[in-house]
């Protein structure tokens, strides 16, 4: 008989084998398809530093939906269909939904502190879960007066200096952000409350496109003294962190000093709310209370203004290209609203055609072609296919809301497709906001921001493409920037106010 003291030695050997069968299996399990790439670098040399997902639409169409590679060892998943992403996303979201390891974004720049960014874990939940609430569908009338009363400024303004449309609409949706969580009206879009978000939300979506940064691929330059030549990234990555601290604590400290009597006095807003609800100033919790509160409200803006902004100027583009739908949804504004006032949230349900023009602007002009990059927290097989923990997995939005057999001819705005078998809300579920867990907290206030606009600026306003010296209209081609958030390209547009518009409807 075998002694005890043979025993455990056995059982250990046992143990081990399994583990080393177990993880050699699991390593020499299938992949998904795709470039095989050259050995060590991976497919590092076939990523364009420009329009970086353009290889993907490329892969997609070679190997099909679900597209696997590797950069020098990690990695990635693209998915390109909405059975893709959400098998994926929706199903398995407890696998699927944390960030990759960006460290430019995360470690140099210290952009972990928004939970956008943020792994998936109890800081993100905690943080989503406070952001959420102040933007939950239930709440947001709350705020409706403000964007109306936002939306008559700026429409004011678009009738008064028509050329100067994109700061109107930039002043339009910053200033309602601003003035709903921070409670702070704003005069002009060269406020910095404005431009130095501006400036954050850029770095970031530039540091974040693909191979911008050595040491994304070679994470051990972050330790390389600062004097060191070629480390021009570590002075920006300081000055971000200035920058970024600027936008979350000077806002909310005016906010602050408001509600103790101090500075400027500030309207009720998201940022009193949560102050009122903080615990005393000398009680333990009060400054991680107070610091959940100025990243959630700051976050707002991050997340907020550049979104909407995209959404809207697609939104002239597809008017200046098509004067039939624009007159089509003027028309029903006039039945429904007449001329002697400006659309309102009441009136929504009636205007099932701008509401329809709205998501085709949405699905037409993908804001985020590619989302933000999701990535797993666990191993994990699918279909037979073997996912490594950590691997950063992207949905192809663009290819998904471009899929010809969901939308036929994809390429062609057509506010029609949302009016019959599919209705203009269930934009609020699709891949243009995101996927699982992760999805747009901020989508319901998007919309709402969004239908304001494009109601009011259709019934006060008419935008057509500029004429030539016969006054025949020229041609508009729509072209979109290739940032990781998608905006039109700069086009020129004609706004005129409608001959019939009585001015004193946007008195506010
Ligand atoms: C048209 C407008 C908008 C679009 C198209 C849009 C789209 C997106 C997308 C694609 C994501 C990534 C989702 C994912 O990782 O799967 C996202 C995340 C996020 N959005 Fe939006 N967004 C818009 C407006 C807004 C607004 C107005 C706010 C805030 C008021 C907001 C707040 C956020 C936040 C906080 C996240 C991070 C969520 C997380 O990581 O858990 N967004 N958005």
């Amino acid at each position: 008989m075998m002694s005890p003291s043979c025993i455990v030695p056995g059982l250990c050997c046992l143990v081990v084998a399994l583990l080393v069968y177990h993880t050699t299996r699991l390593a020499n399990r299938r992949r998904p398809p795709g470039p095989k790439g050259y050995p060590i670098v991976g497919s590092l040399f076939s990523i364009p530093s420009e329009k970086s997902w353009t290889i993907h639409d490329r892969w997609l169409e070679e190997y099909g939906d679900i597209v696997y590679y590797e950069i020098l060892g990690q990695p990635i998943l693209v998915l390109g269909s909405a059975k893709r992403t959400n098998d994926l996303f929706e199903k398995r979201s407890g696998v699927y939904s944390s960030r990759p390891r960006m460290p430019m974004i995360n470690e140099l720049m210290k952009f972990d502190n928004t939970f956008g960014t943020q792994k998936y874990g109890p800081r993100w939940k905690q943080l989503r879960r406070a952001f959420s609430e102040v933007f939950h569908p239930c709440v947001l009338p709350n705020y409706h007066p403000t964007i109306t009363a936002q939306a008559r400024k700026a429409l004011a303004r678009m009738v008064s200096t028509p050329k100067r449309w994109e700061d109107h609409i930039c002043y339009l949706f910053s200033g309602a952000i601003i003035e709903m969580t921070y409670g702070i009206e704003i005069d002009d879009v060269d406020s910095p409350l404005v431009t130095n978000v501006q400036w954050v939300v850029n770095a970031v979506a530039e540091s974040a496109v693909t191979v911008k940064y050595l040491v994304d691929i070679f994470p051990v330059l972050k330790y390389v003294p600062e004097w060191f030549p070629g480390t021009g990234f570590k002075k920006f990555a300081k000055e971000f962190i200035r920058m970024n601290e600027l936008i979350k604590n000077e806002p909310f400290d005016r906010v602050l000093d408001a509600t103790r009597g101090k500075g400027t006095p500030v309207k009720p807003c998201i940022a009193t709310n949560i102050i009122e609800r903080l615990s005393e100033q000398d009680s333990n919790s009060r400054p991680e209370e107070e610091e959940v509160a100025r990243l959630i409200t700051v976050q707002a803006c991050l997340a907020g203004f550049e979104t909407v902004i995209s959404a809207a100027r697609a939104f002239v583009l597809a008017m200046v290209i098509h004067p039939e739908i624009q007159k089509k949804a003027q028309e029903e504004i006039r039945n429904v609203v007449g001329v002697d006032r400006l659309p309102s949230f009441s009136d929504r349900n009636q205007l099932v055609y701008v509401n329809a023009v709205i998501a085709e602007v949405m699905r037409w002009h993908t804001i985020a072609p590619f989302a933000l990059p999701h990535a797993t927290t666990e191993d994990d097989v699918y279909e037979d296919y073997f996912i490594p923990k950590g691997t950063i997995v992207i949905g192809n939005t663009w290819s998904v809301m471009h899929d010809p057999c969901q939308f036929p001819e994809p390429e062609v705005f057509r506010p029609e497709r949302w009016l019959t078998g599919r209705s203009s809300r269930e934009i609020l579920e699709m891949p243009i906001f995101g996927y699982g867990r992760r999805i747009c907290p901020g989508r319901y206030l998007s919309m709402d921001m969004l239908y304001t606009f494009v109601s009011s600026m259709l019934a006060v306003c008419d935008i057509e493409a500029p004429k030539d010296e016969f006054r025949k209209l020229l041609t508009v081609v729509p072209e979109f920037t290739d940032m990781i958030l998608s905006q039109p390209q700069k086009f020129d547009c004609v706004i005129t106010c409608r001959a019939d518009i009585d001015f004193s409807i946007l008195d506010v």
